[in-house]
């Protein structure tokens, strides 16, 4: 089963996964004709629905400091340690992502597609969750299971979701070397009240940060995500929001319209 509950209002891909319905899977591999809106919001091993083998994977990898307010997201919230130096240059070795990656691995392993032989894989995203609080080298054996398991094109998009705030330009460019070429950044809104009522564990200078190590770091292929309908959100703030996002010229943006969901912050007010 497919379901979508918050779709960007513009994206070329990415939908919300949910937990209230069905069970996530850790890691997915879709096809190249696959639905934009199914592919981050695949729980169904989607070989079986379409024909010819996979071309992209979908890695989940849940782990945030806290939750925020809106987010109903299968993750794992580590705590504020996770946002310690230790862990935004990745040599921290927290049990419970070590643990979730090595059975990602076998997963990986085990996945069956159904195809005798499969094309290299042409794109891998990786969602959450924070992938940018898991430790680069957790991140490599990933990516070389994903290699031996399925083979990776040369110029495979390879894309990480990050927050600001949880990863430094060394652990960028330790994750470029790996092949990760696109940053998706969690930016939401540049006003640091409504970041702190979203719940989000940084605020706008963190954001600032963030992209000037992007920046720095010379990935040219970045995207940022904003949500728009927040609460106290004025409409003077939704238009700072959005010129302030294309002055800091992502090549794309997401737009997300406030989901309230269940069993959230929001949805409990
Ligand atoms: C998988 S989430 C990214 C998680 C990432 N750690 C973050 O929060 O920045 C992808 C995007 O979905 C959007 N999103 C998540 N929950 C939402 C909701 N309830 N309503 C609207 N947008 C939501 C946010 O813009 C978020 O950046």
């Amino acid at each position: 089963m497919l379901r979508t509950t918050a779709s960007p209002i513009f994206s070329s891909f990415t939908a919300k996964p949910t937990t209230s319905r069905l069970i996530f899977k850790a890691f997915n591999v879709l096809l190249e004709d696959t639905p934009p809106s199914a592919r981050r919001n695949a729980s169904t091993n989607l070989t079986t629905l379409h024909q010819g083998p996979p071309t992209s994977a979908y890695v989940h990898l849940p782990f945030c400091r806290k939750r925020c307010h809106y987010c109903d997201f299968p993750i794992l919230a580590l705590g504020s340690s996770a946002s310690s130096t230790l862990y935004q240059e990745g040599q921290g070795d927290d049990p419970r992502i070590t643990n979730y990656v090595n059975l990602l691995v076998r997963e990986i392993n085990a996945t069956r597609t159904g195809f005798d032989t499969n094309p290299e894989l042409k794109t891998v995203f990786f969602g959450g969750g924070t992938p940018s609080l898991v430790p680069p080298k957790l991140v490599s054996l990933v990516l070389e299971t994903l290699s031996s398991r399925f083979g990776l094109c040369p110029d495979a998009e390879i894309s990480m979701e990050m927050d600001p705030g949880t990863f430094g330009g060394e652990k960028l460019k330790e994750l470029m070397e790996l092949g990760v070429n696109r940053v998706s950044l969690g930016v939401q809104a540049f006003q640091d009240e409504l970041l702190k009522a979203c719940g989000r564990a940084h605020g706008v200078s963190e954001v600032y940060e963030a992209i000037e190590i992007v920046k720095a770091c010379g990935v040219g292929n970045w995207s940022m995500d904003l949500i728009s309908s927040l609460p106290h959100q004025t409409l003077e703030m939704w238009e700072e929001s959005l010129r302030l996002a294309i002055e800091s010229q992502p090549s794309h943006v997401s737009v997300y319209d406030l989901q309230v969901e269940q069993g959230t912050k929001f949805g409990n007010v």
